[in-house]
């Protein structure tokens, strides 16, 4: 399938069986709003718990927090982004469309890239075993050319935004040729800087009011309690403060769904550590973090590094987690060196002294921070485009039948079984009640009796249940029921009481957890 068609596709299918709906539909929708619908908000509950448990668990020295979205306005010129939170947008003058400088010429970058890939895989098909990939990309001539233009148009790209020289990046975009995707023109304005901060007035009367901002991401929240957390927590450094929550960015462009959303969610991780150990943790996270993306058992190829061209001001290294989404390599995660420049810029702003007393050094330091901040919407949507699956079924009778099912990994699958008595009589209805009530409690739960039993698998399909239960005559003699698979559709007859122990082994997060740990 097209990778456009599967995006459509998942967008479709998450809106019709309740994931994600645009935000007050019924007024024609907000731009780049979403809300979450059913079983859109277990899943995202599920990942957050995945995350969570996976910091606060499984480290001792990572506690966790909920700082309001609310904060001081000196807050955000403290960490700089007062004035210097912004993207470069440029306006196509025929379409009206507008769009980031950045992003377009990023997207002409992928471009190249995606050729020198369609080299590789050529040579890759045409040579078989004997393929050595670095060796062709280091000696194909069209690979090398296509590279060497590649890293040109970086270093110019790069120097102009460390120059915040806009001219050039407009000159950039001219001469190499970008069209506007939807007019096919290159009639552009100029290049300019867009705010991405929301700003609103707190206090009831005008006099006291004051102009604060809706958070554009949640580590300040973490830096201005690391105070109050070390010493409440008596915290030794190393020492990590987690926290999730909504974050909110003016965006440019918002035209992939839930991946570029204006209100989003972040799960971020602040890891104080001593000056000058930095880039050994920075290497550690990263590490930790690719491992936790991969045990969720997806293609481990779709997952990759991609260091920063262009740091930001408050970094001294910087990568990205890519996840290939259906509309190419994007970033799912960003693990950031970011110095002491926060914990600084709060010491300088608030007055009042952040550092910390290292014992075994015997000094006093401002501690630098390795941050790992991945995205709540782009980790749903990473795991709906690995799970989104279309399948064609032969019966016994010869027909062809097709489904839809979300091979979402069963730890974090929305509902974990659906109970279905095979019709609505003969007292199958109240057995499977009651063995629905031995199981619910400890698991989220589905309770089907309408329809077919078929379409009934078939929609738990593409919901993601992993496993269906039928209750039928031999249930009320043998007390034993047929257990689904999702992912084989293999049914096995089993005693009741073997239901939850079968529910735990094969939806707790223990497995996965034993991949990143
Ligand atoms: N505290 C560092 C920080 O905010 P970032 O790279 O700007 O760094 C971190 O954002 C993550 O937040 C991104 O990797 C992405 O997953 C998510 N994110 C950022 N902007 C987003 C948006 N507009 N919509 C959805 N997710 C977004």
């Amino acid at each position: 399938m097209a990778q456009e068609d599967l995006f459509k596709k998942i967008i479709a299918h998450s809106k019709e069986y309740g994931f994600v709906f645009q935000s007050s539909e019924i007024y024609d929708g907000l731009s780049a709003v979403y809300d979450y619908g059913q079983y859109g908000t277990e899943l995202k509950n599920n990942i957050k718990k995945y995350w969570w448990d996976s910091m606060v668990k499984l480290h001792e020295n990572i506690v966790g927090i909920d700082s309001a979205i609310f904060m001081h306005p000196t807050v955000w010129k403290a960490s700089g982004h007062v004035g210097a939170f912004s993207d470069p947008l440029i306006d196509n003058k025929d379409s009206k469309k507008r769009y980031r400088a950045d992003v377009l010429i990023e997207d002409y970058m992928a471009k190249i890239e995606a050729k020198i890939q369609k080299e590789v895989d050529k040579a890759a098909k045409k040579f078989g075993d004997s393929f050595d990939e670095e060796q062709f990309k280091s000696t194909n001539i069209r690979v090398l050319a296509n590279r060497e233009k590649l890293s040109e148009i970086k270093k110019r790209f790069v120097t102009a935004l460390e120059k915040d020289d806009l001219a050039e990046v407009k000159k950039q975009i001219e001469d190499l040729g970008i069209a506007c995707p939807i007019s096919g023109s290159k009639n552009w304005t100029d290049v300019r800087q867009f705010d991405l901060m929301f700003e609103t007035q707190l206090g009831s009367v005008s006099e006291d009011a004051s102009n604060i901002y809706l958070r554009p991401e949640t580590a300040q929240g973490i830096f201005v309690n690391y105070l109050n957390v070390q010493k409440t927590g008596r915290m030794k450094i190393p020492f990590g403060i987690a926290q999730i929550g909504k974050a909110f960015r003016n965006e440019i462009v918002a035209r992939q769904f839930i991946f570029r959303m204006r209100e989003f969610e972040q799960m971020e991780m602040q890891f104080f550590v001593r000056p000058g150990e930095e880039m050994k943790w920075f290497e550690a996270w990263k590490e930790t973090r690719m491992k936790w993306h991969k045990a969720l058992g997806f293609d481990e190829k779709k997952f990759r590094f991609h260091d920063h061209d262009k740091l930001a001001h408050y970094a001294n290294a910087a990568t990205d987690i890519e996840f290939e989404f259906p509309f190419g390599f994007k970033e799912l995660e960003g693990i950031h060196s970011r110095t002491d420049y926060d914990l600084s810029q709060h010491q300088e702003y608030s007055g009042k002294k952040i550092q910390y007393f290292d014992p075994e050094l015997n000094k006093n330091y401002v501690p630098y921070v390795v941050e790992t901040s991945v995205g709540l919407d782009r980790t749903f949507l990473m795991i709906l485009s690995n799970s989104y699956t279309e399948e064609k079924i032969e019966q016994e009778n010869g027909k062809v039948d097709e489904r839809v099912v979300l091979k979402i990994p069963a730890s974090l699958a929305p509902v974990k079984l659906a109970v279905l008595p095979l019709v609505r009589k003969d007292g199958l209805p109240e057995k499977a009640k009651e063995i629905l009530n031995t199981v619910k409690y400890d698991f989220n739960c589905i309770y089907e009796e309408k329809d077919s039993i078929g379409k009934r698998y078939r929609r738990q399909d593409a919901i993601g249940t992993p496993f269906c239960i039928t209750i039928d005559h031999e249930t009320i003699e043998s007390n034993t029921v047929t257990i689904r698979d999702r992912d084989t559709m293999q049914q096995e007859r089993i005693a009741v009481e073997k239901i939850h122990e079968i529910l735990t082994n094969k939806t707790s997060f223990k497995d996965v957890f034993s991949k990143i740990n």
